[in-house]
């Protein structure tokens, strides 16, 4: 009996389940993502983040992490930094697949549609690993519902971190539940600011000069239409913040929906 209990991809250990991992992939030295097992009952909505961790001897070691999972799949997804010497990820970076991690049973997070009031254009805006929770919605039908169009941008140092996100819009071409939508619907842009390339230059920068707006031929923000969703260190969402409240956005929560919401990509960079 204890076997099968042990060999089950999730075990329900109370405040925690314990997830088998099915899949890792290495993008750099500092970035992968990996897939576990999915509780029955975990429900989540698209855009939230969970605690996750790793059971160490005496107690787990948790962290904040957005599911970068659609609702309908499965299998939960996440998308990870590897901090050296991080207490979890200098861990976490060597999981393969059998191993368990513990994910949480309370999602939460402000990055929701639900905290936003109806608009056309829906921007998802990140940087690093920031691109996590718009994982989880661009691959989400009820996204493409909520809004005529899906505009994704990623922001990092250089190409090779774009790695994930340029997979993940490549691969929605041929995804069966939202490919159709999303070649139709779903605007993505990328920018690299260490290193030079096709598209180079902080988000901030970008918006602010309106060079954005002339790669992606649409016009510049405006609250009457646009939303959106912010996911990055605190300096990227105290910027974005002041540029979007300048421009007549108001911020939502989930208690009262507004133009744009914030969700931080990572606590403690001193800001
Ligand atoms: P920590 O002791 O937690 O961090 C050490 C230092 O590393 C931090 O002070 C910071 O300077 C830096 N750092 C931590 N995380 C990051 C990061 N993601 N990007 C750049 N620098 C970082 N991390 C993810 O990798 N993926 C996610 O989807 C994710 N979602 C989060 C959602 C929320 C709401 C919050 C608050 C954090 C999220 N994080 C995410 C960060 C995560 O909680 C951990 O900080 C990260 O896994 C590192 O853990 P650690 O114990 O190894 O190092
Ligand atoms: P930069 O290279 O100019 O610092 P990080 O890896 O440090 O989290 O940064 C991820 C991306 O976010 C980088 O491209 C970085 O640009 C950019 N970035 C850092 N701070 C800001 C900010 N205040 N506003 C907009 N983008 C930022």
């Amino acid at each position: 009996m204890l076997d099968m209990v042990q060999n089950a991809n999730v075990i329900d250990q109370g405040a925690f389940f314990a997830c088998k991992v099915t899949e890792v992939e290495h993008f750099t030295d500092d970035l992968f993502r990996f897939r576990t097992a999915r509780p029955a009952s975990l429900r989540f909505r698209p855009g939230e983040f969970v605690m996750i961790g790793l059971q160490e001897e005496r107690k787990p070691v948790l962290r904040a992490y957005s599911v970068a999972s659609p609702s309908w799949d499965e299998e939960l997804e996440f998308y990870s930094i590897k901090v050296k010497g991080g207490a979890l990820t200098s861990r976490l970076r060597h999981i393969q697949p059998g191993d368990r991690v513990l994910v949480g049973r309370k999602p939460t997070g402000t990055l929701v549609t639900d905290a936003l009031k109806p608009g056309k254009r829906l921007y998802m805006l990140s940087t690093g690993t920031g691109a996590a929770p718009f994982a989880s919605l661009i691959r989400e039908p009820d996204t493409y519902e909520r809004f005529e169009e899906v505009v994704f941008t990623h922001t990092c140092r250089t190409a090779p971190e774009l790695a994930y996100s340029q997979g993940l819009v490549q691969a929605l071409g041929e995804d069966p539940l939202v490919g159709e939508l999303a070649a139709s619907r779903l605007v993505y842009f990328d920018s690299v600011t260490r290193q030079q390339g096709s598209r180079t230059g902080r988000i901030t920068h970008l918006i602010e000069t309106g060079a954005l707006f002339d790669h992606i031929d649409r016009p510049a923000l405006n609250p009457e239409t646009d939303r959106a969703m912010i996911c990055g260190s605190m300096a990227m969402l105290n910027e974005l913040k002041t540029m979007l409240k300048a421009r007549g956005f108001e911020e939502g929560s989930n208690a009262k929906p507004g133009d744009f919401v914030v969700e931080k990509a990572f606590a403690g960079d001193g800001i």
